[in-house]
């Protein structure tokens, strides 16, 4: 007759069996940010080589920041993947990523990613100047995303800052040139811009010419282009190079939480993500971000990455609260 500890220890270990099997049936939660289809391509090839279920949670960017960091270590979420820093470095200020394998940070060009290793970037966007080509001629186009403050670009061009994509375009603008000149250009920007919901909306005006240009990122008008162009046939795209704040690349991440009761495979789906199979989404799907893997291209039509002359900007130092605060400010949210 076995004793009733022994009945009691072989139950729990029985239902830790249990609950570790469940668990594995189960896979991860992954919260995300990015553009769903990259997301889900991300998804499909990570499930098919390794078996490991994913289950998302779509939505922007702050509002699944802020939503892990409310509900701190019950968050269900295993993995958050974002469109840019700013609420990557919202969850990492509030300490809920575990850092990430040294494997998977290797896979990363140090640009790419923040040298404390607690999140890792996972693809890149360019901040373009998309511009109508019957209205500007290339002579006309602003050298600086500075120069849209002044007064003769009044009314001719437009930006949707309710979006992460422009709010990170804000932090980095805060980052190089500080509060006082950010709130002076998102002031000028009150008075200069139309303001529309999203960056496709953005695009379609520029193109429609209720617009001259807008202030959005690359892969809008490459999508665009690659399905039918009807939204941006009448568009180009102005680089501003030379380490103009409207040259800045921002990087989407990708981080494991420390809550998470699945680690092994939630560090494995970031590993795959920074590693050759999901960089090779980047390279041939449509999506037209691009790869920052170590030795991945990306995809040929794009303007080649160390073509940018990119500002340098540390991605862990975006400030997302403060960003929101002088939108706020200015009357832009
Ligand atoms: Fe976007």
């Amino acid at each position: 007759m076995p004793s009733r500890l022994h009945v009691a220890l072989s139950l729990s270990a029985a239902i830790c069996l249990t609950g570790a099997s469940l668990a594995k049936a189960d896979g991860i939660t992954v919260y995300n940010a990015q553009h769903e289809s990259l997301t889900q391509a991300w998804v499909d090839g990570f499930t098919q080589e390794t078996g490991i279920k994913v289950t998302l949670r779509n939505g922007d960017d702050s509002e699944l920041g802020n939503q892990i960091v409310q509900e701190g270590g019950a968050s269900p979420a295993d993995v958050f993947l974002t469109e840019n820093s700013p609420a990557m470095a919202l969850v990492d200020n509030a300490h809920l990523f575990a850092p990430l394998q040294p494997a998977t940070l290797s896979q990363v060009a140090a640009p790419y990613r923040p040298a404390h290793g607690n999140w890792v970037g996972i693809a890149a966007r360019s901040t373009v100047f998309v511009y109508n080509k019957n209205k500007l001629s290339a002579q006309q186009l602003p050298a600086s995303l500075l120069d849209l403050a002044g007064p003769q670009w009044q009314g001719r061009w437009g930006a949707s800052p309710a979006g992460a994509d422009f709010q990170a375009i804000v932090g980095a603008l805060l980052e190089q040139k500080g509060e006082a000149a950010t709130l002076a250009w998102l002031k000028a920007m009150k008075t200069n811009a139309q303001i529309y919901r999203g960056n496709s909306a953005v695009l379609k005006a520029v193109n429609a010419g209720q617009i001259e240009g807008g202030v959005i990122y690359h892969y809008y008008r490459f999508g665009d282009q690659a399905k039918t162009g009807e939204n941006s046939k009448n568009t180009q795209l102005h680089y501003f190079k030379h380490q103009d704040p409207g040259a800045f690349v921002s990087i989407s991440g990708a981080g494991v939480l420390a809550s998470s009761k699945q680690p092994e495979q939630a560090q494995a789906f970031v590993k795959w993500i920074t590693g050759k199979g999901g960089q090779a989404v980047l390279l041939n799907g449509d999506s037209f971000e691009y790869a920052v893997g170590k030795n991945t291209p990306s995809n040929p039509r794009l303007v080649p990455l160390d073509q940018l002359d990119a500002p340098a900007v540390d991605p862990s130092r975006l400030d997302s609260k403060k960003v929101a605060q002088l939108l706020t400010q200015a009357g832009l949210l």
